[in-house]
């Protein structure tokens, strides 16, 4: 969070209302070596809690995360909770390479098959991982868009027609995240919304199948069901909310995690061209 919570406010206060058909929503920001282009994407991430950047091409990779992290005093690269548990010690690093391996252990990473709405950091809590920054390295053959889901708006917009419904969504054990890792039995269970006493909504909304369990509290399950009508409804395809982008290579997309969730579509590429993001995760939002 800023050094004043009232900074931040009007600018998540601006997220609420946006629409994703917005074309300023998808286009990329160019970012020149000087830093020309940084204030403008810091822009489109606090109006739409994501943006996408094209990198300068003379730096590699890691150094456009660099780049993006330093000119927004990000810090270094924080590693989720679930990778810093015994048995994950192979995720245990700051950059993360998420790439197709056939023989690879990563349930979400080492596959091609779609990946539902979710944030990252499984066993993190609400707001533990402000930041994420996927750099396309190389864009897959077919497929392969990231989907980006205005949770906090499709919130917002569930609150004002049907209060019992959102006000589930904020329970506090509401919705339990799971491990998939083989050999790492963990889980945290925490609300899908929280909403602070200054207003401001943090985002935990996850609804990946394998590791996510909805557990309504005792009287609030057609509530529930009502919520998870809503939101999957208004996540299930491009509208609004939700918005596909494809990424090309040096292109890198900045997602507020605590505002945002994400997703991916399902994608093929091929052992000369395979789809690879680089990805790290920060503990703190952009200054
Ligand atoms: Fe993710």
């Amino acid at each position: 969070m800023g050094p004043a919570g009232s900074e931040k406010g009007p600018c998540e206060l601006k997220q609420l209302f946006v629409d994703y058909r917005d074309a300023a929503a998808a286009c990329p920001v160019a970012v020149a070596p000087s830093g020309r282009g940084v204030d403008e994407l810091g822009d489109r991430l606090d109006t739409y809690g994501f943006a996408i950047a094209e990198m300068p091409g003379s730096l590699s990779p890691q150094e456009a995360i660099d780049f993006l992290a330093k000119s927004w005093s990000l810090g270094e690269p924080y590693v989720p909770a679930l990778y810093r548990l015994p048995g994950a010690e192979q995720f245990n690093r700051p950059y993360a390479e998420i790439r197709a391996d056939d023989g690879g252990d990563h349930p979400g990473f080492a596959v091609r098959s779609a990946q539902e709405f979710h944030v990252d950091g499984t066993l993190d809590g609400p707001g533990d991982v402000p930041t994420v920054l996927m750099y396309c390295v190389r864009p897959a053959v077919q497929g392969g868009e990231s989907l980006l889901f205005n949770s906090i708006g499709a919130f917002h917009a569930l609150r004002e027609t049907d209060p019992a419904a959102a006000a589930v969504l904020t329970r506090p054990t509401v919705l339990r995240r799971s491990s998939t890792l083989r050999g790492v039995e963990a889980h945290t269970d925490g609300p899908a919304f929280v909403v602070r006493d200054d207003g401001v909504i943090v985002n935990r909304y996850s609804d990946v199948p394998s590791t996510t369990t909805w557990i309504p509290p005792d009287g609030e399950e057609d509530a529930l069901a009502r919520a998870l009508a809503f939101v999957r409804q208004e996540s299930s395809s491009d509208g609004r909310y939700r918005l596909s982008v494809r990424l090309a290579a040096g292109e890198c997309l900045i997602v507020r995690n605590d505002r945002v969730s994400h997703a991916r579509q399902s994608y093929q590429d091929s052992a000369a061209q395979p789809r690879e993001l680089l990805r790290a995760t920060f503990g703190t939002s952009p200054q």
